[in-house]
């Protein structure tokens, strides 16, 4: 069987964020636009600080205009709210993001709902999802949009094929399955409910797993030569004791890796993999939003 191929999301992310750059400047030169991105964080989750550092860097490395609002892990839903009605209403923002998980008191849903849908680039306002789900034009979340590109990518043409998405969260699992449908893939979504696996997983050329279990999917789970989008992210404790013992971890995904390159036909690493592409798609995403807004196409994506 042919050697497995190693998708490097890196590079293929480097790849995107040029080519944004590249389009950000002569919407600057041309139109007197520069794309404005605003991330907004509450509290301090560790996990959370060092995206949304990555998300006001690379945004500001490429010529955005790039704001990032960090509020207290207190903040009220009226505060929030008034915050994200704010950036709604300023012009030099084109892109407002609200960093998940927000602190238990705050409820996600009703702050993304006070979000104008045109400046949603993560893809997250129920407006976006049902305009996805309906096949329209949509801001498309982005870790989603990243696993489409990595597989048009590796794959080429995506019509007729088998996908097993595991995993069906609003922000990844669900819209994967309705962007690989839209590319005419025939699309299981299964879940922790879902009965036998395995099996499930067996028949898919393309398989994306996204559940958030460290190396749940084994090699005897994928079809030889299928195409493996791993989107975990897992901080797991070292295998030397000693290490494990001095609070040393590693990242891993959903797939076990060293087996599942044994078998597979393209695979993406953990990290290297997914995880470059989505804030790529961010900036795409903010691009996409501003041109859209300056009334100069419908269709940026
Ligand atoms: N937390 C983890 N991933 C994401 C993401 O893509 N968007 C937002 N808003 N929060 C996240």
């Amino acid at each position: 069987m042919a050697e497995c191929v190693l998708i490097d999301g890196k590079a293929r992310a480097e790849a995107l964020r040029s080519s944004v750059a590249e389009q950000v400047a002569r919407l600057k030169a041309e139109h007197g636009v520069q794309p404005g991105l605003a991330v907004v964080l509450v509290g301090d989750d560790a996990a959370s600080q060092v995206y949304v550092r990555s998300k006001g860097e690379q945004s500001l490395a490429i010529g955005m205009h790039s704001v990032t609002h960090r509020l207290a892990a207190d903040t009220t839903q009226d505060a929030l709210i008034a915050l994200v009605e704010n950036l709604n209403q300023d012009p030099a923002i084109h892109g407002v993001l609200v960093q998940l998980p927000l602190p238990p008191h705050l409820d996600a849903g009703a702050v993304l709902a006070r979000l104008n849908p045109d400046k949603d680039v993560d893809g997250l306002t129920v407006a976006s999802a049902g305009r996805l789900a309906s096949g329209l034009e949509a801001l498309t979340p982005c870790t989603p949009l990243g696993c489409l590109i990595l597989l048009r990518e590796a794959l080429g043409g995506l019509s007729g094929l088998n996908a097993l998405v595991l995993g069906r969260s609003v922000l990844v699992g669900r819209p994967v399955a309705a962007l690989l449908l839209a590319e005419n893939c025939t699309v299981t979504i299964a879940h922790s409910r879902s009965r036998n696996l395995p099996a499930l997983c067996g028949s898919a050329d393309i398989l994306v797993a996204a559940v958030g279990r460290p190396e749940m999917v084994r090699s005897s789970w994928i079809k030889p030569g299928a195409a493996v989008i791993d989107v975990g992210i897992n901080r797991v404790p070292f295998r030397d004791p000693e290490q494990a013992a001095l609070g040393r971890t590693r990242l891993v995904g959903d797939v076990a890796f060293k087996e599942a390159r044994g078998v597979a036909g393209w695979l993406t690493p953990v990290p290297g993999g997914v995880g470059p592409m989505t804030v790529a798609c961010l900036l795409q995403n903010t691009l996409t939003a501003a041109r859209r807004q300056a009334g100069l196409d419908r269709d940026g994506q």
